[in-house]
């Protein structure tokens, strides 16, 4: 069963604000997308990656994929105007006996190899998605502009992460269609009536936004 991982790294990184894509931002010394490719690159549960690569970046993400003298990474392609879009593009350059498919955050740069292996697992088991995700915590309220409209029930809730995990087939279904709405790929496969689950996550997979994010992820690393 071949494995491969789309590695979205496409965003233009607004909301943290430096002068170049947050792919690019700098985390332990090293462009933020060094990070997450090294631990791909480094996990037996993948065979191979491509990157979505924010558009004029392609060749600057095979240079980092050099730098980690990373051999499992086959291309950097142009990503698109929405995360969607950018697995969709990804997703082209995956070959077509490709079994299962890893969705992962570039902005998420600590990733567990234990989480890839929990993410994975349930394939086996009829599942066709699979999500990473966290209890929540907070009291979470529906809103309406000003208007708090109801408290939703807090035992059905989770926040989810990525790494996501697809059987190639059913995410390739999932992204074919409208993707512009989407802000992960597996509400385009539940959207289609696929069978996705969830395992547990992990703290440490904490999406970098802001900057604050960004010196929070730094202390963990340094911690490591
Ligand atoms: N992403 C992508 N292609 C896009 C938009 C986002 O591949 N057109 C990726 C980002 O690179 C990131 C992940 O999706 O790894 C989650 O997106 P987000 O955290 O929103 O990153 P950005 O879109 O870069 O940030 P912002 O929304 O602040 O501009
Ligand atoms: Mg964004």
């Amino acid at each position: 069963m071949s494995v491969w991982a789309v590695l979205a790294a496409a965003g233009r990184g607004e909301r943290l604000g430096s002068d170049r894509p947050k792919a690019f931002a700098r985390l332990g010394g090293r462009p933020l997308l060094a990070e997450s490719l090294e631990r791909l690159e480094g996990s037996d549960w993948i065979d191979q990656i491509v990157i979505a690569a924010p558009p004029d970046w392609e060749e600057p993400s095979i240079l980092v994929a050099e730098e980690i003298a990373a051999t499992k990474v086959s291309s950097a392609v142009r990503g698109g105007d929405s995360r969607s879009e950018s697995v969709r593009l990804a997703l082209a350059e995956v070959p077509e006996d490709a079994a299962v498919v890893l969705v992962h955050d570039a902005a998420r740069p600590l990733l567990p190899d234990e989480v890839i292996e929990r993410v994975l697992a349930p394939l086996s088991e009829g599942w066709e998605g699979v999500v990473p995700a966290l209890r929540v915590s907070d009291t979470v309220k529906r809103v309406e502009g000003d208007r708090v409209l109801e408290t939703l029930r807090r035992d059905d809730l989770v926040a989810v992460q990525t790494p996501q995990a697809f059987l190639a087939d059913a995410l390739r279904r999932a992204v074919s269609g409208d993707v512009s709405e989407a802000t992960d790929c597996a509400s385009l496969v539940e959207a289609g009536g696929g069978r996705v689950t969830w395992v547990e996550g992990d703290p440490r997979l904490l999406k970098v936004t802001d900057a604050a994010d960004l010196a929070l992820v730094e202390s963990w690393l340094e911690e490591e």
